[in-house]
């Protein structure tokens, strides 16, 4: 079949035989990807796939030596959490969820090398490798804090385990970590009368634990100079960690960065190394704490793939990391887990280019598990549209530079007419006529192989348009604006209709110019065989498609139009890529996919506020918010309120952190207004997520 083609097979992503897995090459471009690793107790929703590991793939589609990496993030609090509510182990958990994550991002055609998960030995063995190389050079401190314990299970209750009276407003269900009522963030052992959510019969008291925590501060000078070199040589866009002018904008960089504990007092987790004959057992069955180990997850999923895994990820001369993840993600990739990687001292092959989106909301509000509300995981193909037309949706409304919004009439109006009636009309139109009209060979025409003359004197626009729009595609490919890479395709496409349209391609141009008719009828045939690399990353069905009515390879992409589908090829059947969506079913399936709470998200809740009201009213207003939500808060929570309570704890320890610091500088004050900022703002999201 190839024998009328030139080829580019040589340069193609590489593939490897069956039971291979891709290694670095010295002196090639290796590419290592990850995707962040999602937490396991929830299925995806269209937003997770699109923030981190739909971007991911797409960029490690492209022709170049590549391994991609992903799995599910097990440990912590919100699995244990979770797999009390469904009454089953966090083991038995995981095992559910990962294989729910695994088909939905199989469904979506998304390629890992492999995904992984971090509940591995292998896992345990290289956390628990760096935490002991930490400990050696003297990186790790001891600090002891009082913390809430249970008499009864004889175990320290994390933030999410106890509920009590808050300290503030006098609401007598507040949580170890905030009181939803007033809104103020807490630490457990401020809670009066603390109770443990296993049982609230059982005794709470507060007991000291210690904690070992990493020397962030002993990092920090390393840290910033290699984010100052990275930030450049990877040419990161602006994010929350470093300003367009290079100027480090994060709080926590700002104040100094402060130990940080990396033990937790839970089960479910990496068992913090003690060995056995070391006369300090203080440490032992406490385990590391979720964060300290997520982000070792990527090579340790890595060497649950091959025994090779060293070779990309101690080999930061010849390989490339880029990693995929949403916003709220940037500190633990840039920041904390960098400063692990130097203090742990080994060669480590760090971040070269951090990719980060922002939120993708729907439908005017929010993604709720809890609500049914969106598209979770494998409802996807229950809707009968493709796997590729959700992938070119997704990603043309990829949350790149803002936030953006999940509509079905866009999904449709992106399927009827920039898929079908643009893309998808210029292939067949071009193929059906080369099928009926030359029998479906390529007819000998006045081009020779090779790149087109610009200076053709009929098609000198057109070529010139192609080779521009080529470039602006490499150019946007290259620098990770995947949205930008797809749209240049779809002019391109366009480009081609409007060749088409202004050749006056027809019958009538057959029997008046033949030599013409071929010339344009091979442009377009090869315009379309470069279309079929273009679009390959974003949709791989389709380009695998288009190269089946071509009777072609898979080819990668060139820098400029050329003739490589020669005259005499004889092409496949022609079909359409796409099918047309009635408009009807927007509204159908916006109705099924509605969930069950009305979408109004909740007025945020001032934290200031209470500040100005009278004590009495005050407790009145807590007892009335209080039964409002009562109801509210017998029902089980759902991962997302979880996982946003978590991220408000989190930023709640930075605000107190920031607080507890002196002097207080105006640089200070303005910190803390910001931290305290975004957490109203995280308060706000909270509150509009239906309960
Ligand atoms: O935010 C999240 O979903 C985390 N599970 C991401 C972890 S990324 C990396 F650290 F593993
Ligand atoms: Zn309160």
């Amino acid at each position: 079949m190839a024998q009328n083609i030139r080829s580019a097979e040589g340069v193609l992503r590489s593939v490897p035989e069956p039971g291979q897995v891709v290694l670095p090459k010295e002196g090639e471009t290796n590419i290592l990807i990850t995707s962040a690793l999602p937490y396991c107790n929830n299925v995806p929703h269209l937003g997770n796939i699109i923030g981190s590991t739909l971007s991911a793939d797409v960029f490690s589609r492209r022709n170049r030596r590549t391994l991609y990496i992903c799995g599910t993030d097990e440990y912590g609090t919100a699995t244990e959490t979770q797999a009390l509510k469904e009454g089953i182990t966090p083991r038995e958990l995981c095992d559910k969820y990962h294989v729910l994550h695994k088909e939905t991002y199989n469904w979506f055609d998304i390629g890992f090398d492999y995904f992984g998960r971090t509940s591995t030995p292998l896992h345990s063995e290289i956390s628990q490798e760096i935490y002991t190389n930490l400990q050696k050079h003297g990186l790790l401190q001891r600090q002891e804090k009082e913390q809430t314990y249970c008499e009864d299970d004889q175990k320290f209750l994390a933030d999410r385990f106890v509920e009590g009276t808050c300290p503030h407003c006098g609401s007598d269900d507040a949580r170890g970590d905030q009181c939803d009522t007033c809104g103020r963030t807490l630490d457990a052992i401020e809670l009066i009368n603390p109770r443990c959510l296993l049982d609230k019969k059982h005794k709470v008291i507060h007991r000291v634990s210690a904690h070992m925590y990493i020397r962030l501060d002993e990092v920090q000078a390393r840290t910033e100079e290699w984010i100052k070199k990275s930030w450049k040589k990877g040419g990161w866009s602006p994010n929350s960690v470093i300003n367009a002018d290079g100027e480090l904008v994060d709080a926590r960089l700002k104040g100094g960065l402060r130990p940080s504990p990396v033990t937790r007092d839970l089960k479910w987790g990496v068992p913090v190394p003690v060995s056995a004959d070391d006369p300090d057992q203080e440490m032992s069955g406490k385990v590391l704490y979720v964060w300290f180990e997520a982000c070792i997850g990527y090579p340790s999923i890595t060497a649950n793939l091959t025994s090779d895994w060293k070779q990309w990820w101690f080999n930061p001369k010849n390989v490339n990391l880029y990693q995929f993840m949403g916003k709220d993600n940037v500190y633990f990739h840039t920041i904390y887990f960098p400063s692990v990687q130097i203090g742990d001292g080994r060669d480590w092959t760090t971040l070269h280019h951090l990719s980060t989106t922002e939120y993708l909301n729907y439908e005017g509000g929010k993604f709720s598990k809890s609500h049914n509300r969106g598209v979770f995981g494998p409802a996807a193909k229950e809707t009968g549209i493709p796997a590729s037309v959700w992938r070119y949706y997704l990603l043309s409304t990829r949350p790149e530079t803002a936030d953006a919004m999940f509509s079905w009439a866009d999904c449709v109006s992106a399927n009827n007419n920039v898929l079908l009636n643009n893309f998808g009309n210029f292939v067949n139109r071009a193929l059906k006529f080369i099928s009926s009209q030359y029998n479906g060979v390529i007819p000998e025409g006045p081009d020779v192989p090779g790149p087109l003359s610009p200076n053709d004197e009929l098609d000198a626009d057109f070529v010139t348009d192609v080779n521009n729009l080529l470039k602006e595609y490499i150019d946007a490919m290259d620098a990770v604006k995947l949205r930008l890479g797809l749209q240049t395709v779809m002019l391109l496409s366009a480009r081609g209709n409007l060749y088409l349209q202004a050749s006056g391609l027809n019958k009538a141009l057959i029997a008046e110019n033949p030599a013409r008719c071929a010339q344009v009828v091979t442009r377009a045939a090869n315009l379309i065989y470069v279309l079929s690399a273009l679009i390959y990353p974003f949709m791989p069905a389709t380009a695998a498609s288009i190269l089946a009515q071509l009777n072609a390879p898979a080819r990668a992409v060139p820098d400029v139009l050329a003739v490589d589908i020669l005259a005499g090829h004889r092409i496949g059947e022609p079909a359409h890529l796409f099918k047309k969506i009635e408009e009807k079913m927007a509204d159908l399936w916006r109705d099924k996919f509605a969930g069950n709470k009305p979408v109004e998200a909740a007025p945020a809740p001032d934290a200031d506020a209470t500040h100005v009201v009278p004590a009495m009213s005050k407790r009145k207003a807590a007892a009335a918010a209080k039964a409002a939500k009562k109801e509210v808060d017998d029902a089980p929570k759902s991962a997302e309120v979880l996982a946003w309570e978590q991220k408000i704890a989190e930023q709640g320890a930075v605000v107190r952190d920031l607080k507890s610091r002196t002097p207080k500088t105006s640089e200070l004050e303005e910190e803390i207004t910001a931290a305290v900022l975004e957490l109203k703002k995280l308060k706000t999201e909270l509150a509009a997520l239906p309960k």
